[in-house]
């Protein structure tokens, strides 16, 4: 046999030198839900280990991540009832918790990249991410109430802002918003190929989100499509956004290496609630380990072409690096043949050393 792959797998320094695909935490962004309680820690029930934080807990769970090397963060509100209207007001409004706490961790940590979704969903009556009439989401109207949230976000000190809406034209009614406000600076992480996924539940029960009619298939995309996306990121990015990406991700790897591969642009990938959940519902039945299945899943996102993964695990992946759980390539036991070796081999017999 001239040919033996086998060969190239044989111990983890041969592996280590021809791994393709590398992660480390730089790659990931935690998302964090905030309540307007100071100092709330609720956990999320159909999330375990996911807590809805008040500005106190967010503060110390942002100091924790930072001292695992997390540096990335995502954060979503979840909205009293009593805040929420047709037209998403409370989004903009001065006294918007959700602002005041991301003003405040910015203030005491600047080193974080502080990413924020943009989507009437959170703080409307109806919980679409647009403007509902008549049973239909509006497009065109929601766009300036999309840019006044932008711009009220950059305001609080956001880095990256990602409209989560599927709106059309959104990206560049946005960026055109933010230069005229001044927020030249502030980024685009556009939600580019976005579907009507089932995944997503966890995540609206958290935030208490979900619809109250119909369904978001007019605007996210069918699970059917994956040509449509090649649109979607063209407009994006002609548009101006800084990056494009794929939701969910599990399902869509194939999403995102078509979008790796035509573009230029910074691929993320959105490892969503419902994807990071059934791994923990299985591991609590024993069905499989963890923190192997979160090393490999995260890995895999990589491999597919994403540059950023948001997950729910990031936390658990950072703590797995810190602990010196490292990939299994790093974890076999070190056995060297000079040690182990009783005699020379017999092609060195022969030289006096
Ligand atoms: C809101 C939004 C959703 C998610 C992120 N932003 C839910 C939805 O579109 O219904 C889902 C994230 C997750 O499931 O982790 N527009």
């Amino acid at each position: 046999m001239l040919k033996r792959p086998r060969r190239n797998r044989r111990n983890a320094a041969i592996r280590g030198m021809i791994q393709e695909t590398h992660l480390s935490t730089e790659h990931l962004v935690q998302p964090l839900f905030l309540v307007s309680k100071e100092n709330s820690r609720e956990p999320v029930k159909a999330l375990p280990n996911t807590y809805r934080l008040g500005i106190k807990e967010t503060l110390k769970e942002v100091e924790d991540s930072l001292n695992l090397g997390i540096t990335n963060f995502i954060l979503f509100p979840v909205v009293p009832d009593q805040y929420k209207d047709k037209f998403a007001t409370y989004g903009y409004d001065e006294d918007n918790f959700y602002l005041k706490i991301a003003a405040e961790v910015k203030r005491r940590f600047p080193e974080t990249c502080l990413i924020s979704d943009v989507a009437m969903d959170p703080y409307s009556t109806d919980g679409h991410d647009g403007l509902v009439r008549d049973g239909k989401i509006i497009n065109d109207e929601t766009l300036p109430i999309l840019a006044k949230m932008a711009v009220a976000q950059a305001a609080a000190g956001f880095d990256l802002l990602g409209p989560s809406d599927m709106m059309d034209g959104r990206v560049g009614y946005m960026r055109e918003a933010l230069d005229a406000a001044g927020y030249m600076d502030t980024g685009i992480m556009a939600y580019t190929a976005k579907y009507a996924s089932a995944f997503y539940g966890p995540f609206r029960h958290a935030l208490d989100s979900a619809p109250r009619g119909g369904d978001k298939k007019t605007y996210q995309m069918d699970p059917a499509n994956q040509r449509e996306a090649l649109i979607e990121a063209a407009l994006d990015i002609d548009e101006g956004a800084d990056f494009i990406m794929v939701k969910p991700a599990l399902n869509y790897l194939d999403v995102i290496s078509l979008l790796k591969n035509n573009t230029e642009t910074p691929v993320a990938s959105y490892h969503v609630s419902g994807e990071c959940a059934m791994l923990i519902a299985a591991a609590e039945k024993g069905w499989l380990d963890l923190d192997q299945a979160v090393q490999e899943t995260l890995l895999c996102l990589r491999r597919a072409g994403s540059d950023v993964i948001i997950t729910y695990f990031t936390k658990h992946y950072a703590r797995l690096m810190k602990q010196g759980h490292l990939p299994e390539e790093h974890k076999e036991p070190k056995t060297h043949a000079r040690s182990k070796r009783t005699s020379m081999p017999a092609f060195i017999k022969d030289y006096k050393i």
